[in-house]
């Protein structure tokens, strides 16, 4: 397919009022980040990398392909898109780099839900203590289809150990405070996102419909972001020593 992305609108969406929210919460929504041109040629495209990259990894919760950018062209443009980097970066309130994307469709009546967790303690990241994930919706996704839910200022639990996303109760069980916390639930038209910060637990819903639900999502760091020597897919090929910094064409700055 020969396809070029749309001309991004260049106004940043993310009000003060989104900032004081996301500093509050540890997430937010924004509104219309994506036109319906941009929708259209993205969601085909990450449903047509899914099929090449036969989701590089599939899981039960979805089918995942990571760091697409760095193959794909057009979908690049979607990485560095730089309405949603000018939305990171007011949020974050400093200078970040791509960590990574991934693509992550549910699968049509056949996924489970994405367990609540944090996804910082995933990262094999020192000196990075602010990332945050743009969770982009190519498709209407209602709560029946795998939308998002987020618990309220869990950014502020700092040091738990990682979580496991395919067990309901993994984070209950090290931190059982989170049963009682109200949830927000967020479901999305094609074209908004979410940003959350990489310690706000959250999960998303099975998708029951008929149609893939189809989620991209973009993972800022902060610039001065090192290796902290931890295994990750990401860096695993790359033969860092504890220490070294992230950063160089693998790990752009936007
Ligand atoms: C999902 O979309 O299923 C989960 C996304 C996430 O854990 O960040
Ligand atoms: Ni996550």
């Amino acid at each position: 397919m020969t396809a070029t992305a749309c001309k991004p609108s260049l106004s940043c969406p993310v009000t003060d009022e989104m900032v004081a929210a996301y500093r509050r919460d540890g997430f937010v929504k924004v509104p219309g980040v994506l036109t319906p041109e941009e929708v259209a040629l993205y969601a085909q495209a990450s449903l047509d990398a899914t099929e090449q990259h036969a989701g590089d990894r599939r899981y039960g919760a979805f089918d995942q392909t990571v760091n697409i950018w760095r193959k794909d062209p057009l979908l690049k443009q979607l990485t560095l898109h730089p309405v949603l980097a000018a939305a990171a970066k007011k949020l974050h309130g400093g200078r970040l780099r791509i960590w990574h994307d991934h693509i992550l469709i549910k699968r049509p009546q056949k996924s489970t839900a994405t367990e609540f967790h944090q996804d910082k303690p995933y990262w094999p990241h020192a000196t990075s203590p602010n990332p945050l994930s743009a969770w982009i919706a190519l498709c209407d996704v209602p709560v029946e289809k795998g939308c998002m839910t987020f618990l309220p200022g869990s950014q502020n639990w700092t040091s738990l150990p990682a979580q496991d996303l395919n067990d309901s109760q993994s984070l209950a069980n090290i931190c059982g405070d989170m049963r009682w916390i109200p949830r927000v639930t967020m479901p999305l038209r094609a074209g908004e996102c979410t940003f959350h910060h990489g310690l706000c637990a959250h999960m998303a819903t099975p998708n029951h419909t008929p149609d893939p639900r189809i989620a991209y999502v973009i993972i800022y760091m902060d610039e001065t972001a090192t290796y902290s020597g931890i295994k990750h897919i990401v860096t695993d090929p790359l033969n860092l020593q504890p220490g070294d910094r992230l950063d160089g064409e693998l790990f752009p700055e936007v």
